[in-house]
């Protein structure tokens, strides 16, 4: 008798409940079942099988491929108290949140009283606190975020896999399915097909890469870009994280801090070891990973810049040179907000060239002299005002003083220098700086610094820090902060 109620229960929970088979409702559900608790009977009410399946038919219309799993079930006299989890993926609205395409859990334990072989009462208590933050939650994560209140082994077993996930990313990107996707919905040989892939090999990564939320799967076999896969795409202009995927992921990234031990235990950067050559000898030799690096570090600057500009203004400024500016695309919203200032975009011989062309389709090739060259040689006179945005984040402190001293000798007195970074907490507290600090002890001998390690670099190199201005818009933890200085 217990037995067959557990049984019951379970084919309520798999077949009705998850999958959401009416027949079985009018078999299992008594005409008068009563339920006690839950959102949309937070009294006791007599509902027949249709309502009490309505918040479920809402759950699988927002978590399409809805799926149960019970964790424990105890049967005393008439009752069966249940304790499940039902998973999907995020896909139609849910209470006014738009689909995220995150993979979501909802916690739910209940108890389900049986008369004549039917469910006669029940009551529920629903995690949805639980599912809101899995909704909600944003973060630097690189991988998958645990779900909350994941277990400690669980938690840990998702960041010792991050690199699964990055590297699903990367293939995702790299393969251009992201973009294939953009168009429609497409089946494994239509996207073996069209990428040259393996389809066996294409299958397995198309269905990780739904395990991480960034396609769903339908039951036809045909596989759909969701929100975050959408990110991957190369259609969303500077902003995408296309490059940013297929860069980090690259040998240039990748091998060196694949030694990250090696760099803690000498305190030295792995990439002489991993790549027979700096980071930046290595792009020069590999171009292709070269330019998809500085188209990298463009997407990541559309979104720095934005904070940047929102809430630093530098309209003051005449003649505005960008010390190591990529493809110049903070210098190119400089120059938007002043109308009247002029810009030097300073940066190695072959970068410099992706700079014109980049800088002359936005229309500021008469504006900006895109100059190639070594900074820790000399930097372009002239300015009133000179910006390092990421750069001395990339050396050491004897490199980034060399640095420092050669816009000091470029530099009239009294001109300006915004160094912009994301500094260190200056006291103990977790940052996404952290690990960034590591990622630039792996790959270039350069490291992250509190705003105290800035004043001081800078008083060194004859510069005085006038104020520090925090962005509040940055994305992903990133605290983007403007170090206005003036030469002594
Ligand atoms: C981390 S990126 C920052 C780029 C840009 N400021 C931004 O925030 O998007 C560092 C830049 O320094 C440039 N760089 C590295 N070594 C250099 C050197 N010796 N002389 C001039 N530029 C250099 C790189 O090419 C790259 O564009």
């Amino acid at each position: 008798m217990l037995e067959d109620n557990k049984a019951l229960v379970r084919r309520f929970v798999h077949d009705f409940q998850a999958a959401g088979k009416a027949e079985v409702a009018d078999e299992l559900v008594a005409a008068h079942l009563t339920h006690h608790s839950g959102p949309a009977w937070t009294r006791a009410a007599t509902v027949g099988a249709e309502q009490a399946g309505q918040v479920m038919a809402g759950l699988r219309a927002a978590f399409g491929d809805l799926h149960a799993v019970i964790h424990d079930q105890i049967a005393e006299g008439d009752k069966v108290v249940t304790r499940k989890t039902f998973s999907g993926t995020h896909r139609g609205e849910f209470s006014g949140v738009a689909p995220t395409g995150k993979q979501v859990s909802i916690d739910i334990i209940d108890i389900i009283r049986i008369a004549n072989g039917q469910i006669a009462e029940h009551w529920n208590a629903t995690d949805w606190t639980g599912l809101w933050q899995q909704l909600q939650a944003t973060g630097p994560g690189l991988a998958p975020l645990p779900a909350p209140g994941a277990s400690p082994r669980d938690q840990v077993m998702q960041m010792i896999t991050g690199y699964w996930a990055s590297q699903v990313c990367g293939a995702t990107a790299r393969l251009g399915l992201a973009d294939h996707l953009a168009g429609g919905p497409a089946t494994i040989p239509e996207l073996a097909a069209a990428t040259s892939a393996d389809p066996d090999g294409l299958g397995r990564l198309l269905r990780a890469a739904a395990t991480i939320g960034l396609v769903t799967e339908d039951d036809s076999g045909r596989f759909s870009l969701t929100p975050l896969g959408a990110e991957l795409t190369g259609g969303q202009g500077g902003g995408s994280l296309r490059e940013v995927a297929i860069a980090l992921t690259a040998p240039g990234h990748w091998l060196p801090y694949g030694q990250l031990t090696g760099a803690v235990v000498y305190g030295e950067p792995q990439a002489t070891a991993a790549l027979g050559t700096d980071l930046w000898a290595y792009y020069a030799r590999h171009p292709e990973e070269g330019a998809c690096f500085a188209r990298a570090m463009s997407s990541i600057s559309a979104e720095a810049s934005a904070a940047v500009l929102a809430c630093w203004d530098a309209t003051r400024f005449r003649r505005i040179v960008d010390v190591g500016g990529s493809q110049g695309l903070l210098l190119a919203g400089l120059l938007d907000a002043a109308p009247s200032a002029t810009g030097v975009l300073f940066d190695r011989p072959e970068v410099a060239d992706g700079a014109r062309a980049a800088l002359a389709a936005r229309g500021l090739a008469g504006r900006v002299e895109v100059i190639g060259g070594d900074f820790l040689d000399r930097v372009p006179p002239g300015g009133d005002l000179y910006v390092l945005k990421s750069v001395l984040h990339d050396w050491d402190d004897r490199r980034a003083l060399q640095i420092l001293r050669n816009v000091y000798r470029a530099a009239r007195p009294g001109t300006s220098l915004a160094v912009i970074e994301g500094p260190l907490p200056s006291s103990p507290s977790p940052s996404w700086m952290h690990l960034m600090n590591l990622l630039m002890l792996a790959e270039l001998n350069g490291r992250e610094r509190t705003i105290e390690e800035y004043a001081s670099l800078l008083s060194q190199a004859g510069y005085r820090l006038e104020r520090t201005i925090p962005t509040t818009e940055a994305g992903w933890g990133y605290p983007w902060t403007v170090l206005e200085a003036v030469r002594q």
